[in-house]
């Protein structure tokens, strides 16, 4: 990533704790009906005993703060240079391994699902971290309708290509389109979700509209937005931040606060929003999820497998 100097305040920095924890109440006691679909489509979600009790950051923390250089490099370019992005309609393509290859509308895939309100830890590679209330379903659930076949052993995934609507794409800032990459059993996990929205609105633009990928126990980049295409394939696919630089990005790039980033420490965060002087958090290992993930990687050395 680059390597920015934070000195600049925002104001989410500034923004009082007593605020977002009144944000949350509210939410709750607004009960669970959301708004989660396109074009005003109302859908229910449920709440998830995968949600983290931790309080979430305010709508406005999330949305304003982000990293998608599809519409530029700085955290505020997203939400400033993406009104000309449209994700609907949208569909997505599904092949190489599968039962059931094709391109799917995105009304399609949520047709057959339940939406859940899942609150995660969300830990970037640059090391502040945020908690997200998304809403989404499991990625299995869509694996499994489409019928993943038995030689398949990892899942790519590619970003929409649209340098007319995604100013950063007219930019080599990347190798167009942003792609990552699981493997199959990461990608089968209950934790790892395709999220279609957040608090009670419809994904924002600069979250990823209109279905994103998020993968608590991994640094965020793998978290890929704006999904175009998933691939079922029998070789570990190619990844961005893999390709552009394979010694300060890994694979795997599971939070792992004893393998350090060669530029920075990865032992602590920076909470976003917690305020100018709130002392810096450890950070746990698989970000905290380490009781439902840590049993993927036996037998794994993850200072070589990072
Ligand atoms: N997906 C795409 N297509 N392009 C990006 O630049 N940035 C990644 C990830 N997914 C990125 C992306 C990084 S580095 C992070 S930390 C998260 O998105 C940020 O997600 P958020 O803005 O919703 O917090």
């Amino acid at each position: 990533m680059r390597n920015r100097f934070n000195g600049n305040l925002k104001w989410s920095d500034v923004t009082p704790k007593a605020q977002w924890m009144n944000r949350r109440s509210l939410l709750l006691g607004a009960g669970a009906a959301m708004v989660a679909g396109q074009a005003g489509a109302k859908i229910t979600s449920v709440p998830s005993a995968y949600s983290t009790d931790a309080i979430p950051n305010t709508f406005e923390e999330i949305t304003t703060y982000n990293n998608f250089y599809e519409f530029g490099t700085d955290k505020e370019d997203p939400a400033r240079n993406s009104a000309a992005f449209q994700p609907d309609p949208w569909a997505v393509q599904i092949d190489g391994l599968v039962d059931k290859p094709g391109s799917y509308d995105l009304a399609d895939i949520l047709g057959g699902v339940t939406l859940e309100e899942r609150i995660y830890r969300f830990r970037c590679v640059e090391a502040w971290s945020m908690v997200v209330p998304w809403v989404g379903f499991e990625l299995a659930t869509l694996l499994n309708r489409v019928g993943v076949q038995p030689s398949a052993k990892f899942v790519a995934f590619e970003t929409v290509v649209r340098p007319e609507e995604m100013p950063g794409q007219r930019q080599p800032l990347l190798d167009w389109p942003y792609r990552e990459g699981l493997r199959l059993d990461e990608a089968m996990h209950p934790l790892t979700i395709l999220a279609t929205g957040l608090y009670d609105e419809p994904m924002p633009k600069q979250n990823g509209a209109p279905i994103r990928l998020v993968v608590p126990w991994k640094y965020g980049f793998k978290s890929i937005k704006s999904i175009v295409r998933i691939t079922l394939t029998d070789t570990m696919p190619i990844t961005t931040w893999n390709t552009l630089n394979p010694r300060e990005y890994g694979f795997y790039s599971n939070v792992n606060p004893k393998v350090d980033h060669p530029r920075w420490s990865q032992a602590s965060e920076r909470q976003v929003g917690g305020g100018i002087f709130a002392p810096r958090v450890d950070t746990l290992m698989f970000n905290g999820y380490e009781d439902q993930v840590a049993a993927l990687y036996t037998g794994q050395d993850l200072t070589k497998d990072y």
